[in-house]
């Protein structure tokens, strides 16, 4: 088969993008906003986009029916830093629950019952329970196109100037993911789980 987004001429119940595009890993944003009232919610437009130094990206809608940004997104914009938290198959409900679409300055850690702790470099609480964490400071936002009318995307870039690791985790001087198993999207209502490990040399 073969369609244009544009055109949305698929024909399927559901429009297969999303799942094509897969895993997706859920950066589990925390942030707070200028009244230091924390914030966090799963986004899984997000991905690591530089190494040197770690610059990460998510993409965020604007609220459904409303013409406001998210709460992660202004809070970022407003305070200027945030943190990625590692999301994974232990802290899938947890996840899941942080995603409710509370008022702007509803704190989804309690929603979520999550306990936070303090972050180095920003003042964002990072998920006690989470395994990694980056502390990020926002770089830039990119208005990006949305068919909707009257309606934007944006993708929000942030630089990694801190990075959690759990002990637990490091194994002969490397990360062990699968003492970890991180959560990500696929398409649909579907997730998946880093549960297996492979290695392949580059060529020369
Ligand atoms: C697994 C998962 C992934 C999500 N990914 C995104 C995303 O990439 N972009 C987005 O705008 N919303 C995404 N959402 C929805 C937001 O988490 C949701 O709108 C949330 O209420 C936003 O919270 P905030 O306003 O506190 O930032 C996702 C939800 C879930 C459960």
């Amino acid at each position: 088969m073969f369609y244009q987004p544009a055109l949305r001429d698929h024909g399927l119940p559901h429009d297969p993008f999303k799942a094509l595009v897969v895993p997706r890993p859920i950066g589990w944003i925390s942030s707070i906003d200028t009244d230091g009232r924390p914030n966090l919610a799963p986004y899984s437009f997000y991905n690591a986009i530089a190494y040197d130094p770690p610059v990460v990206v998510f993409g965020s809608t604007l609220r459904p029916r409303q013409n406001l940004r998210k709460d992660s997104h202004a809070n970022i914009e407003a305070t200027g830093e945030f943190v990625v938290n590692l999301a994974t198959e232990a802290l899938r409900e947890e996840m899941n629950a942080s995603a409710a679409s509370l008022p702007p300055g509803g704190d989804e850690f309690a929603h979520a019952e999550l306990a936070t702790l303090p972050s180095r470099m920003v003042r964002a609480p990072r998920v006690a329970a989470s395994p990694a964490a980056l502390e990020c400071r926002y770089l830039r936002t990119v208005e990006l196109p949305c068919d909707a009318p009257g309606r934007t995307n944006y993708a929000v870039f942030g630089q990694v100037i801190g990075i959690h690791i759990d002990d637990s985790l490091i194994v002969d001087g490397r990360v062990d993911i699968l003492r970890c198993r991180p959560l990500a999207r696929l398409g649909y209502m579907d997730y998946t789980v880093v549960d297996n490990v492979f290695a392949m040399d580059r060529p020369g």
